[in-house]
């Protein structure tokens, strides 16, 4: 970790459900001089998650939890947290969903990306949505968390153009590209920086 002169970084969780893409792009931040953050754990609902081999890559402690039975899960996951000293939240792709106790626990300091132009298209399949519908626009947000999917509110939005041959794929592609860049800066935001 980097230590800045002057003050200490704040210590982040991020929680993963998958490939990690934006997990990685955290961490490259985090190590960075100008960021606010270190990343001092990595936490996921997946145990076959790619982006835990991250943990390992970079010395940050990982922890699987099995969201089956929710509500003791969630304080299992508190008190993780809050042995590691977790002061923020970043969900990167987390597919669960975190109860209304557990998200006040941590008020205003749980960040999260989604692959639309919040409002638009919450919850699943963003991509495809925006197709259908003919849009000219489509984006990514990192928005705060709130007790409602995708709906807290906006920190910052990046929008890409949809060109004429676009699939889900290709945009979705085009989208995670931005949303590599668009967390940290939303970080940076929210840090006031
Ligand atoms: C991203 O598109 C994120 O916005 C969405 O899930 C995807 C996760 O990708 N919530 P990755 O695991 O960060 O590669």
């Amino acid at each position: 970790m980097v230590k800045l002169t002057g003050y200490k970084k704040v210590k982040a969780a991020v929680f993963i459900s998958g490939t990690g893409s934006n997990l990685k792009s955290l961490i490259k931040f985090s190590k960075t001089k100008k960021s606010p953050i270190s990343i001092n754990l990595i936490i996921s609902n997946n145990p076959k998650a790619k982006g835990l081999k991250l943990g390992k890559i970079n010395k940050i402690k990982k922890k699987v939890f099995n969201f089956k039975k929710n509500y003791k899960i969630e304080n299992r996951i508190l008190f993780v947290l809050k042995e590691h000293e977790i002061k923020v939240i970043l969900l990167a792709g987390f597919m669960k969903i975190l109860s209304k106790n557990f998200i006040t626990k941590f008020k205003g300091k749980i960040l999260n990306i989604h692959p639309s132009l919040l409002p638009k298209y919450k919850g699943l399949n963003t991509h495809q949505k925006a197709l259908n519908n003919y849009e000219k626009y489509a984006g990514c947000t990192v928005h705060f968390v709130n007790s409602k999917l995708d709906s807290g509110k906006i920190i910052l939005q990046k929008k890409v153009k949809i060109t004429k041959n676009e699939t889900r794929d290709s945009l979705a592609k085009k989208v995670l590209i931005q949303e590599h860049k668009l967390y940290p800066k939303a970080i940076l935001k929210v840090f006031n920086l």
